[in-house]
């Protein structure tokens, strides 16, 4: 499955991905786009020697195209697309050409803590504040709305005793980092199913 991953910042998800032992196997990533010109994700892509692409660009009505993104999914002949810490909705046009293909993980348990503004350690600070006892990371599949679509796989971290957002942001980011790569794994091998608006994977 060739895969292209999508981010804004660090790239450590990406990171995972690369590292996870499917890696060269069941998937492989093609490309990594982002809508920042540098960012530190682009230099892992750079040491996998796999090309980067800066996904968007901005119209003179001040509204981004997406051209640069598709052209690069065609380019690299793409499966299915990532999102990993990118910031930005992904546009129609690819949610179309990619149906059920776009995948995003969120560092939250779904549907709490998600949507518009919610994302890195804004979603800890307020699982924090909620005094919530689990939290946890949900991938899903992407859609029009940020963090709205199927829930494709869920794990949850014990954050009954931390003592700070950047606490549980440490254990739900290792979650994330197995959780992830292992998803698209098994993407990768056909075990998603999807039925009335909802995602399966097979065990
Ligand atoms: C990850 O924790 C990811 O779940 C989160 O951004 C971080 C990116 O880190 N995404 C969101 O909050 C999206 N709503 P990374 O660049 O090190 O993978």
């Amino acid at each position: 499955m060739k895969l292209a991953v999508f981010v804004s910042g660090r790239g450590s998800n990406l990171r995972a991905i690369y590292e996870h032992p499917a890696h060269g196997s069941s998937y492989r990533v093609e490309a990594v786009i982002s809508d920042k010109a540098e960012c530190g994700a682009f230099e892992i892509a750079r040491s996998y020697s796999t090309p980067t692409y800066v996904c968007c660009e901005k119209r003179e009505d001040g509204t981004r195209s997406f051209a640069p993104a598709s052209a690069a999914l065609k380019e690299r002949e793409i499966d299915v697309v990532a999102l990993a810490g990118f910031l930005k909705l992904v546009p129609p046009e690819i949610l179309g050409a990619y149906r059920d293909r776009v995948f995003n993980v969120h560092p939250a348990l779904l549907p709490s803590f998600g949507g518009a503004g919610m994302y890195g350690m804004r979603v800890h600070r307020a699982v924090f504040e909620s005094g919530a006892k689990i939290s946890g990371a949900t991938i899903h599949l992407a859609d029009e709305e940020y963090d709205r679509g199927p829930i494709v796989a869920q794990a949850c971290v014990d954050i009954a005793d931390a003592d700070s957002p950047e606490e549980i942001a440490r254990r739900v980011l290792e979650v994330e980092h197995r959780l992830y790569p292992e998803t698209l794994a098994r993407v990768a091998e056909n075990n998603l199913s999807i039925s009335d608006g909802r995602a399966t994977l097979k065990p």
